[in-house]
């Protein structure tokens, strides 16, 4: 039976969910252990589609009957869609994913205790919800950050002494951290006070995750000896699938495919074992023909726009001059210095554009020399630029 979830699935069944057994393993050792007390900070890394988030989803779904667990999207608080993330907003973020985790509990019985801590904390119930008989207590969230942050922050291990009875722990899931480099200047005081509140917690498990790699900037930020979690962030990085692994994955969820040897293997350096590109190339590739190496090669050329999709977008977002810089790249590496005279400006002028096109992934740096990071970006470019004879600096 074909059982191959879309690229863009957040939540995957059990059937479609491949592999990870290692990751699994420990990731939830690391949570179980923590109800011994001081438990470590967890940060998931990995690059973009690598399966960070159906991971995290798949361990809250087996926690879940023995943990309180919430997760947090980083990205979909408003104040970040709106342009313009803020402390405010992120903790108004928080604070409505845990008590719409908090309605759905099974084992929710009332919230009398809980409504006391909102009196004591000073914040009137000012609205009542009934959200299928549930009331649901709303801050008044024009009193100052701090009150309302500390408030917030809390009800973690608030709902842990709650309902100890029943569970062992609080587990929060944090996904899309990078978002946070958005603060700016701000972001510093804005982890460390994070810090603050996560480490006078017993009880609570936090899990941060985000298309971050160590050479991002708000990795050293947070886990370098100077950062702010530094040395009591535990790091667990998702890898691309095996060469093997894929093997066994598309014999195992969709047999109708058929490869000979080196269809197969240019299917796997196509993708790189990245599951988000394995499924999608996947999922439309014809079945009804042997797929060899030029059968493939076309195959990916056809299907290049579906398989580039995300960094469409992304690269619909650059300013030209952004554009400009990848273009450039795409005949191989190159120093500041060629890139400057390339496109004729002075080569100060490209240190914030540079640093941008790093932060998103985009382009790395390696001795001193500039690369584009994203294959199939690489591939799509070139795809563009061959049908059309001029690169797509506006036309999306
Ligand atoms: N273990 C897996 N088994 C099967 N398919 C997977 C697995 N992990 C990921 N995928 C596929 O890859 C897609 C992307 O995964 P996911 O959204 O979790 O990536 P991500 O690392 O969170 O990416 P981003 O950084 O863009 O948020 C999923 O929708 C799914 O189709
Ligand atoms: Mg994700």
């Amino acid at each position: 039976m074909e059982d191959i979830a879309w690229g863009t699935d957040a939540e995957l069944t059990d059937a479609q969910f491949y592999n990870r057994k290692q990751e699994i393993l420990v990731l939830k050792s690391l949570i179980e252990s923590s109800s011994k007390g001081s438990p470590p900070t967890i940060m998931v890394s990995g690059i973009r589609g690598i399966g960070k988030t159906v991971l995290l989803k798949k361990i809250k779904k087996e926690l879940k009957d023995d943990y309180f667990t919430c997760y947090i999207d980083l990205s979909l608080s408003s104040s970040y869609q709106m342009g313009e993330l803020t402390e405010i907003g992120i903790i108004e973020h928080l604070y409505d994913c845990i008590m719409e985790e908090y309605k759905g509990l099974k084992f929710f019985s009332s919230l009398k205790r809980l409504s006391k801590y909102f009196k004591t904390k000073d914040f009137s119930i000012s609205d009542i919800l009934d959200a299928g008989g549930i009331p649901m207590p709303i801050p008044k969230t024009s009193d100052n950050y701090r009150k309302l942050s500390s408030f917030v922050l809390d009800l973690p291990q608030v709902i842990y002494e709650e309902h100890q009875d029943k569970i062992k722990g609080t587990v929060i899931f944090i996904d899309e951290f990078q978002v946070l480099k958005d603060l700016g200047v701000r972001l510093d005081t804005f982890l460390w006070y994070l810090r603050g509140v996560i480490q006078s917690q017993k009880n609570v498990m936090y899990v941060f995750s985000g298309s971050l790699t160590s050479s991002d900037s708000i990795i050293s930020k947070i886990a370098g000896s100077e950062g702010a979690f530094g040395g009591r962030m535990l790091n667990v990085e998702v890898h691309p699938f095996t060469k093997n692994t894929v093997k066994e994955y598309l014999k195992e969820k969709s047999p109708s495919l058929i490869f000979d040897d080196t269809g197969f293997e240019r299917f796997f350096n196509c993708t790189k074992g990245i599951p988000f590109y394995v499924n999608t190339f996947a999922k439309l590739l014809r079945r009804d023909i042997q797929l060899d190496e030029d059968k493939v090669k076309e195959e990916f050329q056809r299907t290049l726009p579906y398989l580039a999709i995300h960094l469409i977008n992304q690269w619909s977002r650059l300013t030209l001059q952004e554009q400009k810089i990848i273009t450039e790249l795409l005949n191989g590496p190159l120093r500041r210095k060629n890139i400057s005279s390339n496109i004729g400006v002075t080569s100060g002028s490209l240190s914030n554009p540079l640093n941008k096109l790093q932060d998103t992934g985009l382009i790395k740096s390696e001795d001193y020399h500039y690369i584009i990071s994203e294959p199939i970006l690489e591939a799509w470019l070139k795809r563009e630029y061959k049908e059309k004879k001029v690169y797509p600096f506006r036309s999306i």
